[in-house]
């Protein structure tokens, strides 16, 4: 059968050579391929020469304004506009959707929220959209009625109240909608942003390294987006899409698409949040064709218990990876592209159409590499396949005075998951037709998956079929630690050197997890809560897509 997604980075993104695979390739095929909404070459991520948009770097208020949370919050969503594409290829501001809001005398849209571990949280949304809507606090432990469950989505005119206390440690969390069945539209139109809290580790490692938060601790999110002539946002998945996933083909870093940014010759904390709706990135920092060393420090749930250095790691929708850059290992006047180097998205649709699914796109295996351009053209919008090589973020060093700091060798503790006698549940994922399927279950609203015991540990054994594609599975309510992986691609064994098959991004307290064609990945987690009554959250697909096609479970934490 024809691996699509594999032919095509191969013939597109990969140089092909062993070890050198990840190598910056210019891609002669994005030019010549026709079809797909690409007009705007000046942004196409794959050339270094177009990176010259100024990174977005959030300040106290305002878009994404850094928003330190000392009183009730009265928060809108709402259609409004935003800059997305500069120069010539937007005149007019592309349509977006926002959270807006006052405090303390400043507006803001879209706030990076900031508040204390242990603090409590007072807020009301209001829905000035046309649509129905609710917000999520993806990562937070609250109770059930807190968290934003689609079935908590709210009509147009009508408010939601949140109030609960912060219990999470310190760490890069998010907010976004959670929409019954338009998560997947709203988030990409912009119902997303970061909450951050703070806790003591923070202020130990921000006081140790001289962070400052928007200056040297920068939120940096990635998505990929489609634009069209207009310079306006798309978002228009067609059925293989749907099924699939939204990929976009301009990259964009907090919204700047082919940002740059300077830094000089110290140490810069990225707090990397995945916001695409489906693309998965393998991000490394790369100068002259040369990964860089970084230093992983946090996950999803805040601080690792130790830096940890690697030269790259993946990335999928929803996950969060806490680095350093020292970009006094680059010279003055250096270059250094974030990038996503290529890699296998192991998409089968091959084995996806036999299956019956398909239809439609099952003809193409003869017509093989003339015929590219037509598939993708007929299938994927995006001129940027998943798992083809392009950067995300430009990193000019400046001069300046070299900030020396020394980084603890102990960031945090983190207490693992007692397992011992702990009941271990199989979670199966499974394709039928054009849906993919958690242990046979489609998300219906009132249907309850599975019933776990208050205060129990269990082990949730995720297994992926050899035949799909990659799955970020995402937990509410609840954080879990990742005991192993077992049957893992040899792109992920590669920079699995934590034991049990892990990488970096699997270390300290996650929400999302990634698993792969073939794969099977244990979780530890503990129920235990202080909240009064039962608790219904799901869990489900972090590919957007995914989650509002019902690739999403509700289970239920007895009272
Ligand atoms: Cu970030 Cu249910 O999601
Ligand atoms: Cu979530
Ligand atoms: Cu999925």
């Amino acid at each position: 059968m024809l691996k699509r997604r594999q032919l095509l980075v191969g013939a597109v993104a990969v140089a092909g050579a062993g070890g050198a695979a990840w190598l910056y390739v210019r891609s002669r095929a994005s030019q010549a391929l026709p079809g797909g909404p690409f007009r705007h070459y000046p942004f196409d991520p794959v050339a270094a020469e177009n990176f010259q948009q100024k990174l977005f770097v959030p300040v106290a208020s305002g878009p994404f304004g850094v928003l330190d949370v000392t009183a009730p919050l009265k928060i809108r969503a709402t259609a409004a506009s935003f800059p997305l594409l500069p120069g010539p290829a937007s005149q007019a501001p592309s349509p977006f959707l926002l959270y807006q809001t006052e405090h303390a005398g400043q507006a803001y849209q879209n706030p990076i929220l900031r508040i204390e571990s242990g603090a409590r949280f007072t807020a009301s949304l209001d829905n000035a959209l046309t649509e129905p809507t609710i917000i999520h606090w993806h990562g937070l432990h609250t109770p059930a009625k807190m968290d934003g469950h689609p079935s908590d989505t709210v009509p147009p005119g009508a408010r939601y109240d949140y109030d609960f206390t912060v219990r999470n440690r310190g760490g890069t969390y998010w907010y976004h909608t959670h929409a019954h069945e338009l998560t997947a539209k709203q988030a990409y139109n912009g119902l997303a942003s970061f909450f951050l809290v703070d806790d003591e580790d923070q202020r130990k490692l921000a006081k140790a390294l001289d962070l400052k938060l928007g200056v040297t601790d920068l939120p940096l999110v990635i998505q990929d987006k489609q634009f069209d002539a207009q310079g306006k946002l798309v978002y228009r998945p067609n059925a293989h899409e749907s099924m699939m996933g939204w990929l976009g083909d301009i990259v964009l870093a907090n919204l700047t698409p082919n940002a740059v940014h300077a830094v000089t010759p110290r140490t810069v904390r990225l707090r990397l949040l995945n916001g695409s709706n489906a693309r998965i990135y393998r991000l490394a920092f790369v100068r002259n064709d040369t990964a860089l060393p970084f230093t992983v420090i946090g996950t999803d749930g805040g601080l690792i218990e130790r830096p940890e250095t690697v030269t790259e790691a993946f990335l999928a929708p929803g996950e969060r990876l806490d680095v350093l850059f020292d970009a006094a290992q680059a010279q003055p006047g250096d270059t250094v592209f974030l990038k996503s180097l290529a890699f296998d998205p192991m998409e089968n649709e091959g084995a996806a159409s036999a299956s019956g699914g398909m239809t439609g796109m099952t003809g193409m295996s003869s017509r093989d590499h003339q015929g590219m351009g037509q598939m993708m053209a007929g299938m994927s919008t995006s001129r940027l396949p998943l798992g083809a090589a392009f950067n995300v973020l430009k990193l000019s060093v400046t001069a300046g005075d070299r900030v020396v700091t020394t980084l603890p060798t102990v960031l945090s503790e983190i207490k693992s998951i007692r397992t011992e006698g702990a009941f271990e549940r199989k979670i199966d994922l499974s394709m039928t037709h054009m849906r993919f399927l958690i242990n046979g279950f489609t998300f219906r609203m009132e249907e309850i998956a599975f019933e776990v015991k208050r205060g129990a540990v269990e082990i949730w054994r995720i297994s992926n079929p050899a035949v799909g594609m990659p799955h970020p599975m995402h937990i509410h309510g609840f954080s879990f630690q990742v005991l192993e992986r077992l049957n893992s691609p040899p792109q992920w064994s590669a920079m699995a050197r934590f034991g049990k098959g892990r990488a970096v991004s699997d270390l300290g307290w996650k929400d999302t997890v990634l698993v792969w064609p073939g794969e099977t990945v244990r979780i530890a987690i503990d129920f235990a809560h202080d909240f009064p009554g039962s608790q219904t959250h799901v869990f489900h697909c972090h590919n957007l897509e995914h989650e509002d096609a019902g690739m999403m479970i509700n289970f239920r934490v007895q009272a």
